[in-house]
């Protein structure tokens, strides 16, 4: 049975990556930074400002994916959490590569996490992996940090290497999903400034399955976007949310100003615009199973995933 070991796996993605992988036979163990007495895989524990990882967490692992680093959205950017952002994502790859670097029998591959947040606010701009990064904000200027320490492990750590530029996740457990049903409960939703900025959105089980592509496909190396082929407007998306869950609701902007005020420089999340097309994982032959938002919304609340 082969074996993944998954940084970051207690997360969001991580839980529902892990359990299909089960589903799929795999064996799992997750890299945490701190142990968990209930945890339901074995855990190994790190610290990246110890430079430690636990002893025989790379024991028999052909597969390693890197999930971790802290919330982009779950506290205002001041100046110490714009950096414990970067640090936890820099940090945790860096420390992955010194340890893959320095092992006798080295798991086959390299997997991470990175973000579409690296092409900036790019309008109605139609984007590939092959378009130009983006050239300003916080948004850019993490995810160009997270990626030189990406290529860098590739560079460093003697395995294949490739990386997902993950979009908007849904899940009805986290993320953005949850925060956009909830004013349905009074009726309400809302979209962002004039909501005519793209969101390139993806089913929690497609960026699962995008992953073990990339594992099982020896061909697959690089950055790839993953998102779905259908991005949708702010203002598109939350009515075609409304629609699929069969709810009655006013829709209602929510001013630019105002989140400005309220979120100042984290309203970059929810006012850029990216119009992303996932070209590489299509050419490498990927087949989406929920290419469609109100199916993929269907499809999530009835799972319960
Ligand atoms: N969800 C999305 O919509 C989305 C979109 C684009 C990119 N991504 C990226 O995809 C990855 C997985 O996303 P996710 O939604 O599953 O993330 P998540 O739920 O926030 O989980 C990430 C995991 O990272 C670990 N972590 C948190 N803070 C950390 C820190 N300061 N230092 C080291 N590890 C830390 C935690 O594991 P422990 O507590 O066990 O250590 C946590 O469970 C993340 O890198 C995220 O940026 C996600």
């Amino acid at each position: 049975m082969s074996k993944v070991l998954i940084a970051g796996g207690t997360g969001l993605v991580g839980k529902r990556l892990s359990q299909l992988l089960v589903e799929k036979g795999y064996q799992v163990a997750h890299l945490s930074r701190k142990k968990n007495p209930k945890a339901k895989y074995p855990t190994f524990v790190w610290n990246t400002s110890k430079n430690f990882i636990e002893e025989r967490a790379f024991e028999g692992v052909e597969y390693v994916i890197n999930l971790a680093g802290a919330g982009i959205a779950d506290a205002l950017w001041t100046k110490s959490r714009k950096k414990l952002i970067i640090d936890s994502r820099v940090e945790t790859t860096d420390l992955l590569t010194s340890y893959i670097q320095k092992l006798k029998n080295k798991p086959k591959v390299y997997l991470s996490a990175a973000a579409i947040g690296i092409y900036g606010d790019r309008g109605n701009e139609e984007l590939t992996e092959e378009s130009a990064i983006g050239k300003e904000g916080f948004l850019v200027e993490s995810c160009i940090a997270w990626e030189n320490a990406i290529r860098l492990a590739a560079e460093q750590n003697g395995i294949r290497n490739a990386a997902l530029r993950i979009g908007v996740v849904l899940s009805t457990k986290g993320g953005a999903l949850p925060k956009m049903t909830l004013p349905l409960n009074f009726f309400t939703a809302s979209y962002f400034g004039d909501g005519g900025q793209w969101y390139s959105w993806i089913h929690i089980d497609d960026v699962c399955n995008m992953f073990v592509k990339l594992m099982e496909d020896e061909t697959t190396t690089g950055f790839y976007n993953a998102t779905t082929p259908n991005p949708l407007t702010n203002k598109d998306l939350t009515k075609q949310l409304v629609k699929a869950l069969g709810k009655r609701a006013i829709t209602i902007p929510a001013p630019k100003a105002a989140l400005r005020l309220g979120m100042g420089e984290m309203a970059d999340v929810v006012l850029n615009s990216n119009k992303i097309f996932p070209a590489r994982m299509e050419m490498a032959g990927f087949e989406f199973q929920h290419p469609e938002f109100q199916a993929a919304i269907k499809d999530l609340v009835l799972k319960k995933i």
